[in-house]
């Protein structure tokens, strides 16, 4: 079964937005394990705008299933992940300015600083996920730089869904096949929901985990966290 890593981005966002801490960011991490998460993702942003680097101290602790850190592997990034060693980390090319991830990496021109990030990471013991739009040919070259997993950027399928879900899925059947042949494991993210949730998972060979943020948490709202997700694991089984 494809596993469900909460991203908890969002929550902290709220929490920032009053300057105290309502809601409480690790009470969230933990509940949502409760509820029957199997991992917990955080994307700490140069601006902290969203969950803090402190945050992720704290949190890291308090994980009992999977720790995923997501970010652009600058410098006081690469620290901090070593320095907590979570399970996972992804890579993403996000830049200051952007108000989410909006593209993934080009392995090809990125192929030795990536490779050099990725041996870092793997020395440590932490299984690293380069976030890749569905191109085959980043994927084979993702694979050159040594990396685990690689992580479908979801958003143009997303988009795509509710008018013509097969010609959304067609680029990422490819690139999972592109990925099974080459050895990487195969995890995605951005913009899933729980209409397109479903269609993704079913149609997606290998798909080994979903991190899911944004539409998990406005849910919530309505449906309250733990229904929530019980709601999104009833989609990925
Ligand atoms: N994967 C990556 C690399 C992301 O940057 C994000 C957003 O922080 C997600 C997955 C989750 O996307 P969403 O919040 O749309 O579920």
């Amino acid at each position: 079964m494809t596993k469900l890593s909460v991203n908890i981005n969002k929550i902290a966002t709220i929490r920032n937005a009053r300057g105290g801490n309502m809601p409480d960011v690790l009470k969230a991490a933990i509940d949502c394990e409760l509820f029957g998460a199997q991992g917990i993702t955080v994307h700490p942003r140069p601006d902290e705008r969203h969950v803090r680097y402190s945050d992720v101290y704290e949190i890291r602790p308090l994980i009992r299933t999977e720790f995923n850190i997501e970010g652009n592997p600058i410098p006081q990034f690469i620290e901090m992940v070593l320095r907590i060693k979570p399970q996972q980390v992804t890579l993403v090319p996000d830049s200051h300015d952007v108000l989410t991830s909006n593209a993934g990496w080009d392995t090809i021109a990125n192929k030795d600083f990536l490779k050099e990030v990725i041996t870092r990471f793997k020395r440590n013991g932490i299984r690293t996920s380069i976030f890749v739009d569905p191109v085959p040919e980043m994927i084979i070259h993702a694979a050159l730089t040594g990396a685990d997993r690689v992580e479908l950027y979801t958003e143009a399928y997303a988009r795509m869904y509710p008018t013509d879900r097969e010609t959304a899925i067609a680029p990422y059947l490819d690139a999972a096949n592109a990925a099974i042949e080459v050895g990487l494991g195969i995890n995605a993210g951005h913009d899933l929901d729980l209409n397109n949730l479903w269609y993704f998972s079913r149609s997606i060979p290998g798909l080994l985990e979903v991190s899911i943020g944004h539409a998990l948490v406005s849910d919530a709202l309505y449906f309250g966290l733990e229904k929530t997700i019980k709601l999104y694991l009833q989609q990925l089984k």
